[in-house]
């Protein structure tokens, strides 16, 4: 692992799936590798998505990724944090992608098909989705991404892209691999499906408002065969239970755990414990949160001082590109 890439888009607030989920291994990452961990808040993949791209947001939009990464953790003077719209090299290079990409490995892809089925019109840009992210990655010669599993046939390609341009044109780009953390856990919605998502509706956002937060929390399903206090319950079949285990410390777990199940304790009380545990992980967020809010400036600086870094390596691929391919 020499250069790590990851993009991510600038849609809605980050729940605590993505935090924990992958968030939280983007921290560790910039840690351990400093200016070699590149993040980029990727602006020109939203519009792709027709439902979910309005224009009167999206700077606001990427703006919050910005800020809403730093306050979790991300530290833009060590990391490379930015905006791929503000290091145009990335389009530059995708087009040139893009006249060496098979159309057909394009209209291959799973993910393609199915948001395609979806729209009336679709858009030519969510077909080149792929080629773009395999820019965005290839510009850096990142040879890691740390990425969801539902983007291992994207990360494919960008191999593809990359062995065949190697092989034409002479070699320039390693064969960029996927980093699925297996410590990573995958955190449940709130209603216990199996995935807390965005699309679904059931998350919890980790700048949400605390009343907000609650309320959910208290409407969490419980184990449906405990009806009164008095009866004993399962604690598996408690959603409250699920979340407990990321934000309380095992033994205390272990105590409810067996005070539920030989009905010592009441929902409530679990569910009063887990908000308290969960807003005291979340505060030191919530608090660097609100101050970078109060300094807006903080986020734009670090934004455009991140392009900059990126924009250095990213102009040095361009012209390699651009002297071996001929322009
Ligand atoms: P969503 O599914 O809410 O749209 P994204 O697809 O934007 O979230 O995911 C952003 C990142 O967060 C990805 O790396 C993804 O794997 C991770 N992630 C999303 N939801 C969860 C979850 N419930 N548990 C763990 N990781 C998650
Ligand atoms: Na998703």
């Amino acid at each position: 692992m020499k250069r790590v890439f990851s993009g991510f888009q600038p849609t809605g607030e980050l729940h605590i799936g993505n935090y924990l989920g992958a968030m939280v291994n983007y921290v560790a990452l910039g840690e351990k590798l400093g200016r070699d961990a590149i993040y980029c808040i990727v602006d020109y993949h939203a519009p792709t998505n027709p439902a979910a791209y309005d224009k009167e947001l999206l700077r606001q939009r990427t703006f919050e990724a910005g800020l809403v990464n730093i306050a979790a953790g991300l530290d833009p003077d060590k990391v490379i944090l930015f905006v791929q719209s503000h290091v145009p090299e990335h389009t530059e290079l995708a087009w040139v992608f893009t006249t060496q990409t098979p159309y057909g490995d394009l209209t291959r892809m799973t993910q393609f098909k199915d948001k395609a089925a979806k729209l009336e019109s679709v858009p030519a840009g969510l077909l080149m989705y792929p080629v773009l992210m395999a820019a965005d990655i290839l510009i850096y010669k990142a040879d890691t991404v740390p990425v969801g599993d539902d983007q291992t046939q994207h990360l494919e390609l960008a191999r593809e892209i990359a062995r065949r341009w190697n092989l034409e044109y002479g070699e320039t780009f390693p064969e960029p691999q996927i980093y699925l953390n297996p410590n990573a856990p995958r955190v449940p919605g709130i209603d216990g499906k199996a995935k807390m998502s965005k699309s679904v509706g059931n998350t919890i956002g980790i700048l949400e408002d605390a009343e907000s937060i609650w309320q959910k929390i208290r409407v969490m399903p419980d184990d449906p065969a405990r009806i009164r206090l008095s009866d004993p319950g399962d604690p598996d079949r408690s959603v409250a239970f699920k979340f407990l285990q990321y934000f309380a410390p095992p033994e205390l777990i272990q105590v409810l755990r067996e005070e539920y199940a030989r009905r010592g304790i009441g929902t409530l009380a679990v569910k009063q414990l887990l908000f308290q545990e969960m807003m005291k992980s979340l505060r030191p967020i919530r608090e660097r949160a609100a101050e970078l809010r109060a300094n807006p400036e903080r986020v734009m600086d670090a934004l455009e001082d991140g392009a900059r870094r990126a924009r250095a390596i990213a102009q040095a691929t361009m012209e390699e590109v651009r002297e071996k391919f001929g322009l």
